[in-house]
């Protein structure tokens, strides 16, 4: 990214969660002081970019089951982030060459990067909008241009939900995003938890918490209870709501990148992240509505 010329009405000198997490996956798409605080919290948590990569199988391989086992051609990605190298629109379409894709983010840079990359406008579309207000996703027209609602839609929540705050009650707006699809839409949910802070790292899962409250997206831990509670009214598609890892991790991820046996620099690798005794602290799920 040109360091001189970011986009208009971008700032670039306050960090930003979906520049970090660009950073966190080899990217180039963000700016010194994205990196600048994507490096600060390595520095207390070396897993971060394992644990980005990690997320983007999970969510990669979500998407290859929905749209090839489960026959879901409709995707409602909320928080989609920063195009990268596989993308959700991708491998539905390469699944499914009907397959239809709306990408919701509330960052400007995100959504005019993630318009550059569709070839397919008849399938894809980028919405700008807060994900907290269900009602302007769904009644967007882009929204209602690529979207049947009387069919199932899977609606992605993915490493997003734990920039909400309880106050915004994230419950309820994944209820309100289920409300309004059909019988047999799903819901894709991964979430950082702080079940293994207490157990493990507190100090240096603060620092990094800190870190976060810089950005315009703190970041609010929660339980496994908490987390499954998001899937109220959902069946958990087996194995349930379980480490982001353990999800089916013995697919191959639809971009190559075999995060379970990734090679990366070892102070980076989930094995040396001292604490979290080689775990990811992300709870990763699939519900279907019946
Ligand atoms: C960590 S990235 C996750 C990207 C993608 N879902 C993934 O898992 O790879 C979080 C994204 O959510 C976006 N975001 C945060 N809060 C949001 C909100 N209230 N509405 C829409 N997007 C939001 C950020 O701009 C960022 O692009």
């Amino acid at each position: 990214m040109g360091e001189d010329s970011p986009p208009s009405g971008v700032d670039v000198t306050v960090p930003n969660v979906a520049r970090m997490y660009d950073y966190y996956l080899g990217e180039k798409d963000n700016y010194a002081a994205d990196r600048e605080a994507a490096e600060k919290v390595i520095a207390v948590l070396p897993g971060s970019p394992v644990a980005a990569r990690a997320n983007r199988a999970f969510l990669m391989r979500a998407v290859r089951y929905l749209a090839t086992e489960a026959g879901i051609t409709q995707f409602l990605d909320l928080g989609a982030g920063l195009p990268t190298r596989s993308n959700v629109h991708q491998v539905a379409l390469a699944a499914n060459s009907d397959a239809r894709v709306v990408y919701v983010d509330w960052d400007s840079m995100v959504c005019a990067h993630s318009r550059a990359l569709i070839r397919d406008p008849g399938n894809v579309g980028v919405i700008e909008a807060d994900l907290r207000r269900p009602d302007t996703v769904l009644r967007h027209e882009t929204t209602r241009e690529l979207l049947d609602f009387s069919r199932p839609v899977a609606v992605i929540l993915v490493s997003i939900l734990h920039f909400v705050d309880g106050a915004d009650d994230p419950w309820a707006i994944v209820a309100e995003y289920r409300d309004a699809t059909a019988a047999g839409s799903h819901l894709v949910v991964s979430h950082l938890t702080g079940d293994l802070v207490e157990k493990a790292r507190p100090e240096q899962t603060e620092r990094a918490r800190e870190i976060y409250r810089r950005t315009a997206s703190p970041v609010h831990l929660r339980t496994h209870q908490e987390i499954e509670d998001l899937f109220k009214g959902d069946d958990l598609v087996d194995p349930g709501l379980v480490w982001l890892t353990d999800r089916r991790p013995d697919e191959p991820d639809p971009d190559g990148s075999d995060v379970v046996r990734l090679t990366a620099p070892p102070e980076r690798t989930v094995e040396e992240a001292p604490g979290y005794g080689g775990r990811i602290p992300v709870y990763a799920g699939v519900g279907r509505k019946p």
